[in-house]
């Protein structure tokens, strides 16, 4: 008999079926973007964080309940050590369609190839600005030139797809987007633009304050380039448009001005093994202490996790006015 389940298995109160798992491997990271970390960070303690292994048998067992997409996230994935050897592990469970990651790029130039041949469809690759000195203070501790570098190689090693990703932020980078969408035309690649969430606090600026919604972002990118309006969805929560002439579609990521929560198919692991039913609320159920307390036993796990869905929460409630009720940054939950 087949470990593969015919009708899903992960469906919440809503009636949505889950099918993308968001996996973050570390909440380390080399950059501190602004909107993403405070400056100082405390990371977790090695004990605390899910081995590898562990990793691995819950993926294997979200697989066998019906998720067909898994997207490795961080902080950064790539500083984990070991990270080529679980992806590669990852590709080999065959039910999955899509193995994805996202990164900053900063050690794509060496690890690009290695990826593609581990079986990694997609990358999504954070870039929020084409001028270093903006790029060094959103970013604090990266560097341009090696972002571009790491770009160059992910596009030689010929991944299905690229998508860049961009938290845009009045007065920070809201006029580079045009900048941006050329670069994602000339490179023939995809670009997003998302809303920034208020996860954790922040201390660089005032979330209300720089908040730039997608609509206006369209609206500048209009004056430039003709958008036409796709039906394309690649199970995440972009809008897209193609760029006319072109082989670049550009998306709107918009949790404040367009909620795309009723179609949300996802549910996340966090690098302390919680999973975390919505990017929005807390709701969670804590893996880690199954797996451990249970080692080697997937009917537990499994059983866990289809309970998890009882938990889901409807919709995130994000309010750019009030200070975050989400206290976790970014980095923990990998976006
Ligand atoms: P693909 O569609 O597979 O290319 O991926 P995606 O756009 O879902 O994933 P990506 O990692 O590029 O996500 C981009 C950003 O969208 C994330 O970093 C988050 O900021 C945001 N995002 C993704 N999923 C959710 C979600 O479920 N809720 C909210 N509020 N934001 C999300
Ligand atoms: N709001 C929106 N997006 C964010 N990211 C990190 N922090 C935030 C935030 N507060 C994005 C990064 C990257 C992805 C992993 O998450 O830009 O593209
Ligand atoms: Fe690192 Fe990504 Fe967070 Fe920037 S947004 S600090 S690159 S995890």
């Amino acid at each position: 008999m087949s470990n593969f389940p015919e009708t899903p298995q992960l469906v919440d109160r809503f009636g949505r079926t889950v099918d993308y798992l968001r996996i973050s491997i570390t909440d380390r990271c080399d950059f501190r973007c602004m909107y993403c970390m405070s400056e100082e960070m405390t990371f977790l303690p090695r004990a605390q964080i899910l081995t590898l292994e562990e990793i691995e048998f819950i993926a294997q067992a979200f697989a066998e309940l019906g998720v067909i997409k898994i997207r490795i996230t961080g902080g950064e994935p790539l500083v984990r050590r070991g990270v080529l050897g679980l992806l590669e592990r990852l590709g080999q469970i065959e039910s999955l369609n899509e193995l994805v990651l996202s990164t900053n790029a900063s050690k794509l130039e060496d690890m690009a190839e290695p990826i593609k041949q581990a079986g990694v469809k997609r990358i999504n690759i954070s870039l929020d600005t084409l001028d270093a000195d903006k790029f060094k203070q959103i970013t604090r501790t990266g560097d341009l030139s090696q972002v571009l570098k790491g770009i160059k190689a992910a596009t030689k090693a010929g991944f299905e797809k690229i998508k860049i990703n961009a938290v845009i932020l009045k007065n920070r980078n809201h006029l580079e987007t045009i900048d941006l969408v050329q670069f994602a035309v000339d490179q023939g690649i995809d670009i997003s633009f998302i809303e920034e969430m208020p996860l954790g606090v922040v201390s660089s600026h005032d979330r209300a304050e720089v908040y730039y919604s997608s609509d206006l972002i369209k609206a500048d990118l209009e004056e430039k380039f003709e958008l036409h309006a796709v039906a394309d969805n690649t199970g995440g929560p972009s809008v897209y448009f193609k760029v006319a002439e072109s082989n670049t579609r550009v998306g709107f990521i918009s949790p404040h001005s367009a909620n795309f929560c009723s179609t949300c198919n996802r549910v996340r692991l966090t690098v302390e093994g919680r999973l975390l039913l919505c990017l929005g609320n807390e709701h969670s159920v804590d893996l880690k202490k199954v797996i451990r307390a249970n080692p080697g036993d997937m009917e537990k796990l499994k059983l866990t996790i289809i309970e998890a869905m009882k938990i889901k929460p409807e919709k995130h409630e994000f309010d750019l006015t009030e200070q975050p009720i989400i206290l976790r940054h970014m980095s923990a939950t990998g976006g």
